[in-house]
């Protein structure tokens, strides 16, 4: 049998990493930095497979360093990071690790939801802190979902889960998409609205659209000041949707009143950025899908598409 190349770019879950033994060299990136572009060229120029993360730039200058690659599979389901245009022309299929993510970014999206509404982290630090002398009736106080209008941009495979979720609060559910979903407004009395409308009707905005030219900075200086200043701002999507600058200058002035960011624009951002210094913006590492099931999973589904690609057969989750 022939033996292959193959470069993984970081230390995935084991389990997923033994299926690969056998099929011939296998070089994996072991440190927790990803390889700076450089390193990968040089990694994958002898390789027919690439198994890589969406914090690897997959660009035309690296697929030509690499002549003899077949198949590229990213463990994520975004795939902004690749050239798909310049891997079509060399023959090279794409996959992507679709659906398997999505409850447990719903999930992370609807705790986020509610640690911003209800200033979680805020509570925490003052409990820690030692300021925390009585039961105060007007301590840290929130918002309430109840009653509240979720406005959910982008009702794909994760925004429909999280409005799956969130309409158990008793919250009201409008949206808006390229398409109308009929069946999500009959499941979940959700309203399909224009993209502007939806920002002044919002309490709560959350972001679910994958980064393309028409989503860049879809929400920057005009659409936060068409939020309502009582509105909050989730981001589980991709950090380059909201323009980082126009959201720090709408928290700063309480033109929106916070914003809970999983990811952000740049990523990471760095620890002396302003935004971390707002007690009303919560900001984590992009981990909304980091349940351990969830990551093990897509180490599979990463391993399913490589194998499928170096055989030459299509892909199962190839890339749109
Ligand atoms: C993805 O897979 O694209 C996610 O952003 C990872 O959490």
């Amino acid at each position: 049998m022939e033996k292959h190349r193959i470069a993984v770019t970081r230390t995935i879950a084991q389990p997923a990493i033994e299926r690969l033994h056998n099929l011939g060299k296998i070089t994996i990136w072991s440190e927790r930095q990803p390889p700076a572009h450089i390193q990968l060229m040089q990694m994958v120029k002898d390789c027919d497979g690439l198994l890589c993360l969406l914090t690897d730039c997959v660009d035309d200058h690296l697929l030509e360093s690499a002549p003899r690659l077949s198949v590229i599979s990213t463990m994520s389901v975004g795939y902004e990071h690749i050239d798909l245009e310049a891997c079509r022309r060399r023959g090279i299929q794409v996959g992507h690790t679709p659906g398997v993510l999505t409850d447990s970014t719903a999930d992370f999206t609807v705790a986020m939801i509610l640690s911003v509404a209800r200033r979680i982290p805020q509570a925490v630090e003052y409990a820690r802190s030692g300021l925390w002398s009585t039961w105060d009736p007007g301590l840290l106080l929130g918002h309430d979902l109840l009653g509240m209008t979720i406005g959910i941009v982008g009702m794909g495979r994760i925004g429909e889960a999280v409005a799956e979720r969130i309409t158990a609060f008793g919250t009201n559910l409008v949206y808006h998409d390229r398409i109308q979903r009929t069946d999500v407004e009959n499941k979940l009395n959700a309203k399909f609205v224009a993209f502007d409308d939806l920002l002044t009707q919002a309490d709560i905005v959350t972001l679910h659209v994958p980064l393309t030219d028409q989503t860049h900075h879809l929400i920057s200086y005009p659409q936060l000041k068409m939020m309502k200043s009582s509105a909050l701002l989730i981001n589980t999507s991709r950090g380059k949707v909201v323009d980082t600058e126009a959201l720090l200058h709408a928290l700063l002035n309480r033109e929106i009143d916070a914003a809970g960011l999983d990811v952000t624009d740049p990523e990471p951002l760095p620890a002396n950025h302003p935004l971390y210094e707002l007690p009303n913006c919560l900001i984590t590492p992009h981990i909304a899908s980091a349940g351990a099931a969830t990551r093990t999973k897509m180490a599979h589904m990463a391993v399913d598409n490589l194998l499928a690609g170096l055989k030459g057969v299509p892909l199962p989750y190839p890339v749109a």
